[in-house]
């Protein structure tokens, strides 16, 4: 946090350059870094790159123990669509932001497109911690970090505070 390349729009990966080696590897080092730090989702700019990519999903977390299995997913260019106004309230935390955790208001229920690591065609509609991890992940995207998202900053604070399991 306090990277200015944190806080950019990211820019659209050219299509016809998914399957060269240099976005392939970057899929590999964002896939790499989310799994050697335990996160949930990783985004591109988060490694210094300036590109709209996004990695997320685990069956297990354990920085969000509560949380359902979300699939591993690798997206590109991606774009979220409310499905309805409802909002919901949840934990996050970020790589980014280390330490801290707060409260942040989300979409409930989303659709999301774009394309994976072979420029493949992704569509799904999903609620909950999944519908989260998206718009966490996209909102690097756009220079968004989660504090940028909190409102009651009482729910706001440090994780080994907050969830002194979490170590
Ligand atoms: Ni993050």
């Amino acid at each position: 946090m306090g990277d200015p390349r944190l806080l950019k729009n990211a820019t659209l990966v050219d299509v016809a350059e998914i399957s060269s080696p240099k976005i392939q590897q970057i899929i590999q080092d964002l896939l790499e870094t989310m799994k050697s730090a335990n996160g949930a989702g990783l985004a591109a700019p988060q490694i210094g790159v300036d590109l709209q990519i996004v990695v997320f999903g685990f069956e297990k977390s354990v920085r969000y123990p509560d949380a359902d299995p979300v699939p591993q997913t690798i997206i590109i260019n991606p774009v979220i669509t409310p499905l309805s106004f409802e909002l919901e309230e949840g934990w996050e935390g970020c790589l980014s932001v280390p330490g801290l955790r707060g409260i942040v208001p989300r979409y409930q229920k989303i659709r999301y497109q774009g394309l994976n690591e072979q420029g493949e065609i992704i569509d799904r509609k999903v609620s909950g911690f999944h519908a989260r991890v998206v718009q966490h992940e996209c909102d690097h995207l756009h220079g968004y970090l989660f504090p940028m998202r909190v409102k009651d900053f009482t729910r706001f604070g440090f994780t080994e505070v907050l969830f002194p399991d979490l170590g």
